[in-house]
C-alpha cells in the first residue's frame, strides 16, 4: 500500500486571494483526513504565498488526532525552515532545493554537491525525531553518496515521468526504474516517495512498475479533480437557494 499524503498548498493560496480564511485550510484537510487521505503535505515557501508557517502548528496538531496518518512539510531548509519544522516536529521533513520565489519545485537535489550540507541539516532533524525525505531527480550521478548524507527517503521527482507519460509510458518510466533498482541495490535501507504532476491518469502505471513506494504527495491535480468531480453537487447547492427565489 502506498500512502496518499493530500498537498493542501492550493487550497492555501486560494484562502491567501481573499487575505481571509476561507477556504479554511484546517477544515479541509480533516476533510481529507476523514475521507481516507493518509496524511497532509505543505509546502511553506519564503515568501508564503501558499501554506503560511503560522498553519503549521495547528495542522500538526489536526494530524496528530489521527493515528497512522502523517504531517509532511516541505521546503528549502534555510534557518528559518528548519527552525520552524523542528518547533512542529511533524512526522516527515521533505528538503527541497528550490530557491526562493520558484513557481514550483522544479529539481532535485544533487546530494554530490550538496552532501555536507545536507547530513548537517539531516542530522539536526534527527535529532528532533524527524523522518527525513530528499527530494531527487531520477539520475544515478546525483545520488552517489546517499549513505553520507544519511536520509531515510527519497522523494523521486515524477515530473518528467507525468510529462511524458502521455506520448511513451514505458519511455518514460525507465530512467525511475533504473534510479530506484540503484538506490535498492546501494542502499537498501532507504525507502521511496514519489510527486509532482502525479494524476489520475498517471499514477497507477508508476506505482505497478516501482514497487514499495511508501508515499505519493499529490496536490494541483487533486484540486483539480475536486472542481471536476465537486462541481455538479456545489451548482445544485446553489440553486436549491436562487432558483426558489
Ligand atoms: N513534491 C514536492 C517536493 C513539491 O514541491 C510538490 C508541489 O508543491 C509536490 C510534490 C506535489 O506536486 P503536485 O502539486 O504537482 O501534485
Amino acid at each position: 500500500m502506498t500512502a496518499l499524503s493530500v498537498n493542501i498548498n492550493k487550497f492555501a493560496l486560494v484562502r491567501n486571494a481573499r487575505g481571509a480564511d476561507m477556504p479554511n485550510i484546517i477544515s479541509i484537510s480533516e476533510k481529507c483526513l476523514q475521507y481516507g487521505a493518509d496524511g497532509i503535505t505543505v509546502h511553506p515557501r519564503p515568501d508564503e504565498r501558499h501554506a503560511k508557517f503560522s498553519d503549521l502548528s495547528p495542522l500538526q496538531e489536526l494530524v496528530s488526532k489521527y493515528q497512522n496518518k502523517e504531517f509532511n512539510i516541505e521546503g528549502y531548509p534555510s534557518e528559518n525552515f528548519i527552525e520552524k519544522v523542528i518547533n512542529v516536529k511533524p512526522h516527515q521533513v521533505t528538503l527541497v532545493p528550490d530557491p526562493p520565489g520558484a513557481l514550483t519545485s522544479s529539481f532535485g537535489w544533487d546530494c554530490e554537491k550538496n552532501k555536507n550540507f545536507l547530513s548537517d541539516v539531516i542530522k539536526e532533524f534527527h535529532n528532533n525525531q524527524i523522518r527525513v525525505s530528499v527530494f531527487v531527480n531520477p539520475s544515478k550521478e546525483t545520488l552517489e553518496n546517499l549513505d553520507i548524507i544519511a536520509t531515510d527517503r527519497v522523494e523521486l521527482y515524477t515530473y518528467e515521468y507525468a510529462h511524458n507519460y502521455l506520448a511513451n509510458k514505458s519511455e518514460a518510466i525507465k530512467s525511475y526504474i533504473e534510479v530506484s533498482q540503484f538506490i535498492k541495490n546501494e542502499f537498501p535501507k532507504i525507502e521511496f516517495n514519489a510527486g509532482h504532476d502525479l494524476n489520475l491518469e498517471n499514477l497507477e502505471y508508476f506505482l505497478r512498475s516501482i514497487k514499495n513506494i511508501k508515499e505519493v504527495s499529490i496536490g494541483h491535480a487533486l484540486i483539480c479533480d475536486t472542481f471536476e468531480f465537486g462541481l455538479e453537487k456545489t451548482i445544485k447547492k446553489y440553486l436549491d437557494i436562487s432558483s426558489k427565489l
